[in-house]
């Protein structure tokens, strides 16, 4: 078999795995980074069965660190004066309120550090969801948000948006609390996820490591890396 006829094979048995879909685009509001070599170079060997949980964890950091630097380029700055070893010089910092990173637990919290090791001073909250295994329905456990998170920008971190209902009830949920800017950043989403956030949030700005071919029977994403909780507490 040559290269392109195995790829070929190996295409069509994704596709067959996968529950029928119609072709979604990507909106104005959603970016894919999947053209960064070294976002898809870390997620491919995140979806490798045989990567532990360990390397899991960190490969997961390592990738959220890099979508945090296209999600973040729009924070407001401020010049300030700084002295480097050789002379006085006019500085930047992040100005403004200090911007709230919020994991959807559990997953959720295999993101959270990398947005603290870029954005030590940011604040946090959590939301707590579990989707049932039958129904695919996202169930809310816990949410605590800081303090004023009304007037802060909020990046929601979870790393797969699969039929998207997570990502909406999280989203539904800091929406009911007055958040008004809202980013919404993964590691893998399905076409299923990624339109629902579309219509249903259209003000909200999502990031996606990759873009998925689609969902199995059991809402699993395909190729996907399997449960990421499972994967990254090293629970299955
Ligand atoms: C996973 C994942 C998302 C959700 C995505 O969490 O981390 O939160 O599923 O699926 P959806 O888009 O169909 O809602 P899970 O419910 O398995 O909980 P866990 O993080 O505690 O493992
Ligand atoms: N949640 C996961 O952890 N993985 C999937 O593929 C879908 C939902």
């Amino acid at each position: 078999m040559t290269n392109s006829e195995e790829f070929k094979a190996i295409i069509e048995h994704e596709e067959s795995l996968c529950v029928p879909y119609e072709k979604v685009s990507p909106a104005d509001s959603t970016h894919i980074l999947s053209w960064h070599p070294l976002i898809m170079h870390k997620i491919t060997e995140m979806r490798k069965v045989s990567t532990d949980s360990t390397t899991f964890r960190k490969l997961a950091e390592e990738v959220t660190s890099l979508i945090c630097g296209e999600a973040m380029q729009k924070l407001e700055t401020e010049e300030y004066v700084i002295e480097t070893p050789i002379c006085k010089t006019v500085g930047r910092r992040i100005s403004g309120k200090k911007l709230v990173v919020v994991p959807i637990l559990r997953a959720g919290l295999g993101m959270e550090d990398a947005v603290k090791m870029v954005v030590p001073k940011s604040r946090t909250g959590h939301i707590g969801l579990y989707r049932d295994e039958e129904t695919l329905e996202p169930h809310e456990y816990f949410f605590k948000a800081p303090k004023g998170i009304e007037e802060r920008e909020v990046f929601v971190v979870d790393p797969m948006l699969a039929t998207g209902g997570s990502a909406d009830a999280a989203i539904n949920l800091l929406k009911k609390r007055g958040c008004k800017k809202i980013n919404f950043l993964c590691i893998i989403a399905a076409p299923q996820g990624m339109d629902l956030v579309q219509r249903k949030h259209p003000d909200v700005e999502l990031y996606i490591g990759c873009l998925d071919r689609g969902l199995n029977k059991n809402g699993y994403i395909v190729p996907g890396l399997g449960d990421a909780g499972d994967r990254i507490f090293g629970t299955k």
